[in-house]
């Protein structure tokens, strides 16, 4: 059943502003494919996040860096077939944004025209002040990212918590007021104390939606493959599990293999 307030054809960047504006949560949740895609968009998900996590749970990469553009709209296209309410926002992947701001656009439009997604994300606060505005200038939605920002894992070192220290969080709330300020329609906050995940969100009228941010933001994200349960290995602090594919994928095909071979699959009712 779905818990939503008011019934959207579509998912709009508008629509998001007003729920937050009406003090209804925002729920988002990543998919990568087509299949998954038309399952979360069915249960009522509000953004469907083609996140550059795919290079972790879908190519087995350790970190998000080595995904391409290309591939990115390869899934972000997969993922627009299969939702017809959810908005669509795609990730900009490492290298394709950060030498300037003509790049930027250059594979924001690429997104936009190749996957037909309805808006881009992109890491990073007044170092990409530049190239968000020229991308919104050409009339693509931008949502920010700031905290954690895995792109950026080795200048970190660790995916520890970020902006603890005092100088950091000052940073972290201007960068959200600059994304504000210069046009983005919302922002993911990842893994930063919850203190200041609500002062950011009570500091701009743009949705914040966060990741292991508390709950006092106007949404929350979670990596689709995590929060079903695919994989035990993986278990930070701000991780629910609401299923355990895991369990019942390795069940599934123990059972088939052993009925293969035993011989009791096919029976007589599955063959022609
Ligand atoms: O790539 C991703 O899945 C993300 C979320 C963790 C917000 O950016």
């Amino acid at each position: 059943m779905s818990t939503a307030k008011k019934s959207y054809q579509r998912v709009t960047t508008n629509s998001l502003i007003q729920m937050k504006k009406d003090g209804e949560k925002i729920a988002m949740l990543t998919s990568y494919d087509f299949t998954f895609a038309g399952l979360v968009d069915a249960a009522g998900i509000d953004v469907i996040l083609v996140g550059d996590s795919a290079s972790n749970v879908i190519a087995g990469h350790e970190t998000t860096l080595p995904i391409t553009l290309d591939q990115m709209i390869y899934h972000a296209g997969s993922v627009v077939r299969g939702a017809s309410r959810a908005l669509v926002v795609v990730d900009l992947p490492f290298g394709t944004y950060q030498a300037d701001s003509r790049e930027a656009l250059k594979s924001a439009i690429r997104i936009m025209k190749e996957s037909g997604a309805h808006a881009v994300k992109l890491e990073g606060g007044h170092q990409e002040k530049q190239s968000i505005e020229r991308i919104i200038q050409a009339g693509i939605p931008v949502m920010g990212h700031l905290g954690l920002t895995p792109q950026s894992i080795y200048k970190f070192g660790t995916y520890t918590v970020r902006a603890k220290e005092e100088a950091e969080a000052r940073q972290l709330l201007e960068d959200a007021k600059m994304l504000e300020e210069v046009g983005c329609f919302g922002l993911v906050l990842e893994k930063i104390p919850a203190s200041l995940a609500k002062q950011v969100a009570d500091s701009i009228s743009i949705p914040v939606i966060g990741i292991g941010a508390g709950n006092d933001v106007d949404g929350q994200v979670l990596v689709l493959h995590d929060m079903l349960g695919m994989s035990k290995e993986f278990s930070p602090r701000f991780l629910r599990r609401y299923a355990d594919l895991h369990t019942s994928v390795m069940d599934a095909v123990a059972d088939y293999t052993a009925d293969v071979k035993s011989g009791d699959f096919p029976n007589e009712k599955e063959q022609y």
